[in-house]
């Protein structure tokens, strides 16, 4: 197979969209350490690019042409946790038919994400600590010890020091991961960062589905900006999919799912539509402002820049 040279620059040189100031600062950091064996703890909120990040940090070390493990401590039930992470002996419990690998061996000298972290159960917890500390470990039913050469990242969603407080999470194993903490924050805290992953989505989707690529109105970043999103990159790249399922030639405010059609996105893509004059606008906007300035007449005249008398106008 072919690939476009887009596509395989693409595949070779992963792409982390890092345009907003706390996300360049962020990369600055990552280039720094990535290529080091220091341990490093991604937090953030759900989907906001934690697996991603710990990918792009293996990629971008010596460990790239070796294997990404990334295992999530929450999904996996306690003893299968042991088993994929250590690995077994055979006959160490029901249904261990054969000796087998775990993750910490399997992944030889490259990357292990333990994502979901806070949710590791205590006693493999201390052996957690063991593995990070001496890079030894004891498969299942086995005495003799083996080596683990690959780096360990680790991530959550919750706040982990709320966890040692309460002593659901080993303090020493802690402030092992936590040699050096990354927080990831959340979409609408890095609005600069919202139209190149937008776009980015877009070009990728259409690119998969075969569609052509479609225009995006001007209009539409701005209302992106603007949105919340408490699903994060994800829930961004969920909407990029449904847009490009549409198959429009331009992608319009109009095609937004109705979440999206509150307080000054609704504004400019009703606006867009041309239901709303420009003194309109000034009105709506005006009103805007008033409430989220605790209807303070003068701020909100100071806030955009004309007189208390022209606000007290605009908000008849
Ligand atoms: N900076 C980025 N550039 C490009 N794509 C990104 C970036 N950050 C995240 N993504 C994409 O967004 C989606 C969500 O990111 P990811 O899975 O890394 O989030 P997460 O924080 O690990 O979520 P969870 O808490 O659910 O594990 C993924 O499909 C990922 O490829
Ligand atoms: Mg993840």
């Amino acid at each position: 197979m072919t690939r476009s040279p887009q596509a395989a620059a693409e595949k070779k040189q992963p792409v982390y969209i890092a345009k907003s100031p706390t996300m360049k600062r962020i990369m600055g950091l990552v280039q720094r350490f990535a290529d080091t064996d220091v341990h490093i703890l991604i937090t953030g909120e759900t989907g906001s690019g934690k697996t991603e990040l710990a990918k792009y940090i293996h990629l971008l070390s010596g460990r790239s042409n070796q294997d990404f493990f990334a295992i999530n401590c929450a999904a996996i039930p306690d003893q299968l946790l042991e088993a994929e992470l250590f690995g077994y002996k055979k006959g160490a419990f029901t249904g261990a038919e054969k000796d087998t690998d775990g993750k910490f061996f399997a992944a030889g000298s490259g990357t292990i994400l333990l994502d979901e972290i806070g949710e590791i159960p205590p006693h493999l917890q201390a052996k957690l600590l063991k593995v990070v500390d001496e890079h030894e470990f004891y498969p299942v039913g086995c005495t003799k010890p083996q080596v683990m050469n690959a780096r360990v990242i680790a991530a959550t969603n919750t706040d982990i020091q709320v966890a040692v407080k309460n002593r659901k999470f080993r303090q020493d194993l802690y402030y092992r991961l936590n040699t050096f903490e990354l927080h990831l924050p959340p979409l609408r805290e890095r609005k600069e960062d919202i139209p190149p992953l937008f776009e980015l989505f877009i070009n990728r989707f259409a690119r998969e589905n075969k569609n052509r690529i479609p225009r995006i109105d001007p209009a539409i970043p701005m209302i992106l900006q603007e949105y919340r999103w408490p699903g994060n990159i994800r829930e961004l790249q969920n909407l990029s999919e449904l847009l490009v399922i549409a198959n429009v030639d331009v992608i319009k405010p109009e095609h937004l799912p109705e979440r999206f059609n509150t307080g000054v996105s609704g504004l400019i893509s009703k606006a867009a539509t041309g239901v709303y004059s420009l003194e309109d606008i000034k009105k709506i906007y005006t009103q805007y402002i008033y409430n989220l300035n605790k209807q303070n007449k003068k701020e909100t005249a100071q806030l955009l820049q004309i007189d208390v008398k022209t606000v007290r106008r605009l908000l008849q």
